[in-house]
């Protein structure tokens, strides 16, 4: 009988330099032991890039996506327009308008196609890592295990009393 191999969660980014941020969701996927890959697909300036990977996300065994952008911001909502997996959308900060407007570009998707949007940057990336890991443990209770002790861990390490 065939093995069914666990779904993966891929995080995306549109430039090498959206990873100072994107880095904080591999991080928080690796201490909760969830596997996951990483690329760099610009919406702009890979769009053949971009739309092959959405193409077979699916068959890829990805279960989840997290799109990092900045800017117009527009490739968590292209990859959401090519394929039905859930995307979700982590606004980078940019230089001049401080990720307002990766923000409001990722969030104001017209109804049809939607992008779960974050907060601005490492925040975001963060909570994307967790929901991510909330959306495959759903289906999977090593997940649902490993995430339940992550949470426990962070209650724990909440102080009783300010120093
Ligand atoms: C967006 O343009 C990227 O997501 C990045 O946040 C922003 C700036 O890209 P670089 O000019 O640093 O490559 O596509």
């Amino acid at each position: 009988m065939k093995k069914i191999k666990p779904l993966i969660v891929s995080i995306v980014m549109g430039s090498q330099s959206d990873y100072k941020t994107m880095q904080y969701a591999e991080e928080t996927l690796k201490k909760i032991g969830i596997s996951f890959e990483t690329k760099i697909i610009s919406a702009h300036r890979t769009p053949k890039r971009m739309y092959d990977y959405a193409l077979s996300a699916e068959k890829n065994n990805i279960g989840v996506i997290i799109a990092g952008a900045g800017g117009s911001a527009h490739l968590p909502g292209m990859i959401s327009a090519i394929t039905s997996l859930p995307v979700l959308g982590v606004p980078i900060e940019s230089k001049k308008l401080k990720g307002l407007d990766s923000l409001l570009s990722i969030v104001q998707m017209p109804k049809g196609i939607p992008v779960g949007t974050l907060a601005i940057g490492k925040d975001g990336a963060i909570n994307a890592a967790l929901l991510s890991a909330s959306i495959l443990a759903n289906n999977n209770s090593k997940i649902k295990t490993k995430l339940n002790i992550w949470r426990k861990r962070q209650s724990k390490s909440v102080k009783k009393k300010p120093k």
